[in-house]
């Protein structure tokens, strides 16, 4: 809904983030990453280049994951969102979180947020991914500070722990 206050036109967003219904009054042309982060104080995601290119701003939009830097705001009306600070679960970390932790596959502050989201895109849709699919997954999420290797083997054991995961719950 697009109301006009104080000589600017606002816009009023309504969806999920974590978990947790918001309804977001903001300005229309802020991207959903500067909702993320200047109005909801969520600051997980990150902006890296702005443009699309590098994944360091990467949220799930309802199950699939998204530059939030070339997302604008409205667009977010009626989505689930998940960001970084939505991936651990009732105190625990992410299974992908764990295992980035366990292989050694932490990266800085900037990439890591983008690639712990991807990830856990790839695996809540896809349970068994191939090497291939994962650096596939991986390939927007650009950190020049690694070859990938530990991160990769990381998603894959992270994949087998949530596989085993849901043999013991059925
Ligand atoms: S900040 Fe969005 S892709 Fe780089
Ligand atoms: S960009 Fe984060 S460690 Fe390379």
């Amino acid at each position: 809904m697009l109301t006009a206050q104080t000589g600017q036109a606002r816009v009023t967003v309504h969806c999920t983030v974590n978990g947790v219904p918001r309804t977001v009054t903001t300005v229309p042309n802020r991207t959903l990453l500067e909702m993320l982060r200047e109005d909801l104080a969520l600051t997980g995601a990150k902006e890296g280049c702005g443009t699309g290119d590098c994944g360091a701003c990467t949220v799930i939009v309802d199950g699939r994951p998204v530059n939030s830097c070339l997302m604008l705001a409205p667009q977010a009306e009626g989505k689930t969102i998940r960001t970084v600070e939505g991936v651990a679960q009732g105190g625990r970390l992410h299974p992908v979180q764990e295992a980035l932790i366990e292989y050694g596959g932490l990266q800085c502050g900037f990439c890591t947020p983008g690639l712990v989201v991807t990830a856990a895109a790839l695996l809540e849709r896809q349970p068994s991914p191939s090497e291939e699919t994962i650096r596939s997954a991986l390939a927007g999420n650009l950190c020049r500070c690694t070859g990938y290797g530990k991160i990769v083997d990381a998603v894959l054991a992270a994949a087998e722990r949530m596989r085993t995961h849901q043999g013991e719950k059925a």
